[in-house]
């Protein structure tokens, strides 16, 4: 942090303390409400984040490999808990809890952490402070809905996701492996060559290099690099590529020359941009839950498509993913369909306060007296139908209550 400039809040020394300050608490295993409590790796805690994150610390420490959260926006009437944040308020509340969720994130690992306009500017000094500057990664844009609702003179379709990584140093390149759609779109086999789909790729680069005549062996056509163009490969390279099939004059062997590439040789993963306009939107996050429990039971989901997508570059198969503000657990959600389609064995950490749902609210009618209540039986009948898919899969959580005792 420089001298010269820090972000400063009301509360900000405070909310430092907080971060600090050892609590009277302890975690307390509701063994009736877990699911295969005795082999599972994943977790569902019941309390204030601050107080949770606390009490997991020593047993994580520098061991969760993706941290997403999507914390209330300090936007009025969006949000059943809290809805009426002051800015200092809501600063001091993500400060405190930003400085011990650090702690969590592997060397390799990295935050992401939904916002809107609000309060994203104030979120990324704080972040800036918290993470570091030089461990900025990107501040996503994620396009949330179709059309605006009218809302001030450039109605805002978009959230921001905004991430940190532990340590610049350590953090390995972001890798989506390439679907299987695009592979096809891509690569095709038309002359069943044994080494699989393959696809062509120019023989030509501008930077300087080789210069020759290329002689198609077949009808002795001589072809030379474009104006401004070489060969990437020398003569003597060349014939080998020609006679190994690796060169090809075009698929009918009578163009110019280029390379025949094969998709099982290649690296085929690339890189997310921060540009996400196919990751789901707020709707089809209202109708995944509709689907899962007959009724719209909460009021701000995130899609599950959106948090897989992230999972797919930012965690490894075995890694643990933390979610402290998991609302309907839509992490949990990612993690074991992501686990599904890919063999993984992630492991998650929800961590949501008891918050009641709203009087008369379609959850509170079903029986949901709270939000964890909602988040819990998402998992139960996610986990039950992927569970008979996928037998092997981990869809169990062990659920703990923070328990705050006071000394007299
Ligand atoms: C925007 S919602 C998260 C929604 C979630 N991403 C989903 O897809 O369902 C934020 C959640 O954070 C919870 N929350 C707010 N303050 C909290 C705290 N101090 N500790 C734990 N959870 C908290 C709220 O109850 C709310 O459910």
């Amino acid at each position: 942090m420089s001298e010269s400039y820090e972000f400063n809040f009301v509360g900000k020394k405070r909310a430092a303390l907080e971060a600090q300050k050892k609590i009277q608490a302890t975690l307390q295993p509701i063994i009736n409400q877990s699911r295969d409590f005795d082999t599972t790796e994943n977790l569902y805690i019941e309390g204030d984040n601050l107080d949770a994150l606390k009490l997991l610390q020593e047993s994580y420490r520098g061991k969760v490999k993706c941290i997403y959260i999507d914390p209330p926006y300090n936007t009025k009437g969006d949000f059943i808990y809290r809805n009426d944040f002051t800015h200092s308020d809501w600063c001091a509340m993500i400060y405190s809890r930003l400085l011990v969720a650090k702690n969590f994130l592997t060397d390799d690992g990295a935050i992401f952490i939904s916002i809107d306009d609000r309060e994203q500017a104030n979120l990324r000094k704080i972040c800036d402070e918290v993470f570091g500057e030089k461990n900025f990664i990107a501040n996503i844009i994620w396009k949330r809905k179709v059309h605006g609702n009218n809302m001030g003179f450039i109605p805002p379709v978009h959230d921001f996701i905004v991430v940190y990584c532990k340590d610049i140093n350590f953090l390995k390149p972001f890798a989506l492996p390439q679907s299987e759609e695009t592979l096809k779109k891509k690569y095709s086999n038309p002359d069943n060559d044994p080494r699989g789909a393959w696809t062509t790729m120019s023989l030509t680069a501008s930077h300087k290099g080789p210069y020759f005549a290329i002689v198609n062996p077949k009808t002795g056509e001589k072809f030379f690099p474009p104006p401004g163009r070489y060969w990437v490969f020398n003569e003597a390279e060349v014939l080998r590529r020609i006679a190994d099939g690796r060169i090809i004059f075009g698929k009918r062997g009578t163009s110019k020359p280029v390379q025949k590439v094969f998709a099982a040789e290649r690296n085929l993963t690339s890189k997310p941009t921060a540009w996400f306009d196919k990751q789901g939107s707020n709707s089809d996050a209202t109708k995944e839950l509709l689907k899962i429990f007959g009724r719209k039971i909460f009021v701000s989901p995130k899609p599950v498509t959106l948090i897989e997508y992230i999972l797919k570059f930012a965690t490894d198969k075995n890694s643990i993913v933390m979610d402290f503000f998991s609302g309907s657990a839509t992490t949990a959600h990612a993690v074991m369909k992501l686990n599904a389609s890919d063999g993984g064995q992630r492991k998650f950490i929800m961590i949501q306060i008891a918050e009641a749902t709203p009087e008369n609210s379609e959850a509170r009618r079903a029986g949901y007296e709270t939000v964890c209540e909602i988040g819990k039986e998402r998992i139960r009948r996610v986990g039950d139908k992927l569970k008979a898919a996928y037998p092997n899969l981990d869809t169990g959580f062990k659920v703990f209550k923070v328990e705050t005792f006071t000394n007299h």
